[in-house]
């Protein structure tokens, strides 16, 4: 009989995960089995680990404390249903755990299906809901399948991150995008050169990054300038929001010192130096953090939900096809290379040029 197999993940030592193996249990009522075909492991992941307490990532799929099964982002099928309108076969986008297949009790909905298990009622919409790719006004071509896992969600925010700051700094003249060799920083940057394309105007951005990341960011050729986590305090003196995706304390804290009150807005989007220390910003306005799902309101209100998801998916579109020239798409498959991608993503291990999906099969 075929075993179940997860990777869970030590909730006080992010970097310690365990494979473990069970007896696979009958489908209950109300629920199906979702056969999870690949996930896209990135610095994000590990970040839903590291909050998972503060935000609630733990209780997505619950397992016995202190380990804990990870949201990743990636795609699955429809094995076994018990759920009127689901159908067995079925391609879906969402999030699931690292695992070979799991049970959720689901709905149907008009683009998918929505996980409504009792844990999951405080979640936001968005993370329990499974778009079907058939009927995904996102879906890109299916040959591109592990492009669109490893950027969707990623490209989103930093779409979603462009239209924010364009809307309420228009006129600002430096962006500083820090950790700017991420996926999510690039895919800021992409739509930040597209919407100064179309419009004439934009920041500066200027992308910060570690030097051993520094040639592969210059090579984006998105950024207008290039500059290290030591090179901060020698910034420019305009008016600049910052763009932080690194949560590293000491690199915010020196732009903060360096700038002050040019600063118009203070960004916090991640934590992809996950060990580095929080540090105190004096100077300019304290740091916020970004909350996408607000930007998603404001666009829908004002252009409608239509336009929105129409921008939406001609960015994507527009995102994965130009990552063919910088983003190799890594495949680990089997329970140890899955193990291995999660402890290498977690030590940093991995270059930005690859991106790692990841499959239990
Ligand atoms: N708030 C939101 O809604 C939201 C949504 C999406 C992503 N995010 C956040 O954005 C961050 C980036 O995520 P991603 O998936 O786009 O990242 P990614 O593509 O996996 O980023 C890789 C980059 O992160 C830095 N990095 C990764 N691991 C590191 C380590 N152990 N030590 C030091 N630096 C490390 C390096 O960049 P540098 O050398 O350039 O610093 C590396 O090239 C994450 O913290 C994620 O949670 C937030």
């Amino acid at each position: 009989m075929e075993e179940h197999v997860s990777l869970v993940v030590n909730r006080t030592s992010i970097g310690d995960a365990e494979l473990r193996r069970a007896a696979m249990s009958p489908l209950g009522d109300g629920q199906v089995r979702l056969r999870i075909d690949h996930v896209a492991i990135t610095a994000n992941t590990i970040t839903y680990a590291q909050f998972g307490d503060l935000l609630g990532y733990w209780g997505f799929f619950p397992a016995d404390e202190p380990w804990g099964l990870v949201p990743a982002i990636g795609s699955a099928t429809v094995e076994q249903s018990h759920v009127p309108g689901v159908d067995e076969g079925t391609r879906l986008h969402g999030w699931y755990p690292m695992a070979t297949t799991v049970d959720i009790v689901a709905a149907a909905t008009a683009t998918g299906l929505r996980d409504d298990g009792p844990h999951r009622a405080g979640h936001a919409p968005v993370y329990r809901a499974f778009s079907a790719s058939d009927r995904d006004p996102l879906a890109t071509d299916p040959a591109d399948d592990e492009r669109h896992s490893l950027l969707r969600g990623l490209y989103a925010t930093g779409h979603l991150i462009e239209s924010f700051l364009d809307h309420r700094w228009p006129g600002v003249t430096q962006s500083v995008v820090m950790s700017a060799s991420s996926k999510t920083a690039i895919g800021y940057a992409f739509a930040a050169r597209r919407t100064r394309t179309t419009t004439g105007v934009g920041p500066r951005l200027v992308g910060v990054t570690s030097e051993g990341n520094r040639a592969f960011v210059d090579g984006l050729d998105l950024y207008d300038d290039v500059i290290t986590y030591a090179e901060v305090p020698g910034l420019e003196h305009v008016p600049t929001v910052i763009v932080d995706m690194a949560g590293a304390g000491a690199a915010v804290a020196a732009a903060h010192r360096a700038l002050g009150d040019l600063i118009v807005h203070s960004m916090i989007v991640g934590k992809s130096h996950h060990d580095a220390p929080p540090a105190a910003v004096a100077g300019g306005p304290q740091p916020e953090l970004f909350f996408a799902p607000s930007e998603v309101e404001r666009q829908i209100a004002e252009a409608g939900a239509g336009a929105y998801t129409q921008r939406l998916a001609a960015g994507l579109a527009a995102f994965i096809d130009h990552s063919r020239g910088w983003l190799e798409v890594e495949r680990r498959t089997g329970p140890d290379a899955f193990a291995d991608a999660w402890r290498q993503v977690h030590a940093g291990a991995v270059p930005p040029s690859v991106g790692v999906i990841a499959s239990m099969t």
